[in-house]
This record gives C-alpha cells, structure tokens and sequence, in this order.
C-alpha cells in the first residue's frame, strides 16, 4: 500500500506575530518545518508532499527539501486560503497513494513511533487521528460568560497527522464542495477529520498520542518546543 505524507506549511501564523512564518523560523539552528520534514524522511512513508505558500515554493525546494536531502519530498506545492483547502491541494497531487496522513507542519516534535502507529491503524479504520486527553477542564464561553460544561471525561485534544484512506477523503471533500455551492456558508473547518465526519458519517478512530507534540501556534510555545528538545530523551511522555 501506498502511503503519502501531506505537510502543510501555507499558513501565515497570525497568533504568532512574527515578521517571517512561524514554520519558517529558527530553532537550534534549523527551520521548525525541517523538524517535522525529517521524521517523516525517517519514517515508513512512501513520499512527502510539500504545501507551502505560493511564494515560498522556491524557497522551500532549495533551502529546505534539497538542503537537508529530504529524497522523499516529491512535490512542493502552493497552499489555498483556508487550511482544508491547502490539504486539498496536497490531495490533488497525491495521485497513487491509497492513504494519505496530513500532518501540520508547525508540529515539529512528531515522533517517527506515531507515524508507525497512524499508518498501522488507518489500514484497518480508514480514518483516524493522534490525540490526547485535555487536562483542563474546558467550558463554552459566550460573550465573556461561561455558558456550558461538557463533561471532561469525553474531550480529547486533536492532533495530527490525521490519517485517511484517500478514497474516502476525497469523496468527503467532493460532498464538501457540492454542499457548499447549494447552501453557500462556509462552516470554520479547523481539521480533515471534521470533513469526514460531517460529509461521510464514517468513524474516526482515536489513537492516544503524546502531549509532546505540540503545534506551535503563540510565541511561549517556542520555549516548550526548545526544553522538549533539550530533554527529548525524556520528553515521550506516553499516556496508557
Ligand atoms: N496551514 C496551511 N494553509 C493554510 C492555513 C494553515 O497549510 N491556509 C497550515 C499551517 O502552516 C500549519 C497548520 O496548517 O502548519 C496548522 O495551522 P495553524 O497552526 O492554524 O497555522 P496558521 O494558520 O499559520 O496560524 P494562525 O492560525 O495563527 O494564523
Ligand atoms: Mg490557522
């Protein structure tokens, strides 16, 4: 079975407030997208698609994927507006692969035994993606007051790679475009499993992840990602 990797780094990194794209910046003397890019190459994964910002393209074929010899980033793509609609560009070049795990690229600390992991579970359920349990307690907040509760017990923290047979992804995504032309409205799509979920109805499965990977999203999270770095021997913290 083929699998491809699709890694997204198209975003603009509002929330960071940096003058360059938050992938892009400097970690121990690598970009934060080489992190993620590399476990990938050392994985089992048959190919890497890059999606990037139309105007990084260039920049990211030289200065990163040839760079760090990643030999399995095959293409480097420009991205969409919205995150979905750059992993649909990812998709359309996935051509021969029958899975496919996206993967956020501003989560760089993905270690290769997750990758194993999704790529073992999405053969057997089609769909599924690495989370964690919240820790918080979560609550619905409307106009600045706390309007509901939901039980903790059942929240779960996604992460990626979120991993789907490509079959089934792209019909979602087909069904997506075709409930949007009639009903025009745009719901907020923040992941891919959403897509499967509400245009698809098939289950996706739940693989207990690892609170070290993080996205980086603020800038405080680029003080996490360092000591997990300085301390990755330590920094599997696996939950049962
Ligand atoms: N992403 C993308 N294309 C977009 C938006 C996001 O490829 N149009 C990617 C980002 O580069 C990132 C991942 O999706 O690797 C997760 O998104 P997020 O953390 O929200 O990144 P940004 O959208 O860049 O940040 P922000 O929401 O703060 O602007
Ligand atoms: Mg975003």
């Amino acid at each position: 079975k083929h699998v491809t990797a699709i890694v997204l780094a198209a975003g603009k990194g509002n929330r960071m407030h940096s003058d360059i794209p938050k992938q892009y910046m400097d970690m121990q003397g690598y970009p934060v997208i080489y992190y993620a890019l590399k476990a990938f190459e050392e994985s089992k994964v048959d190919d890497i698609i890059l999606v990037t910002g139309a105007e990084d393209v260039a920049f990211c074929t030289k200065d990163i994927v040839q760079k760090y010899h990643f030999t399995k980033v095959k293409d480097v793509v420009p991205g969409g507006a919205e995150r979905y609609l750059s992993v649909l560009e990812g998709l359309k070049k996935a051509q021969n692969a029958d899975y496919v795990l996206i993967h956020d690229g501003a989560r760089p600390m993905i270690g290769t035994e997750d990758i194993e992991k999704s790529m073992q579970m999405v053969e057997q359920e089609k769909a599924c993606v690495l989370a964690t349990p919240v820790k918080d307690t979560i609550k619905v907040v409307t106009k600045g007051y706390v309007t509901d509760t939901p039980d903790r017990d059942t929240l779960w923290a996604m992460q990626t790679p979120q991993s789907f047979s490509t079959e089934l992804l792209r019909n979602a995504y087909i069904q997506l475009e075709t409930k949007q032309k009639k009903e025009k409205i745009v719901p907020n799509i923040t992941d891919d499993a959403m897509i499967v979920e509400y245009m698809t109805g098939h289950k996706i499965r739940i693989i207990p992840g690892n609170y070290a990977n993080i996205k980086i999203t603020t800038p405080d999270d680029f003080y996490t990602m360092r000591a997990l770095l300085d301390a990755q021997e330590n920094a599997q913290i696996y939950i049962d």
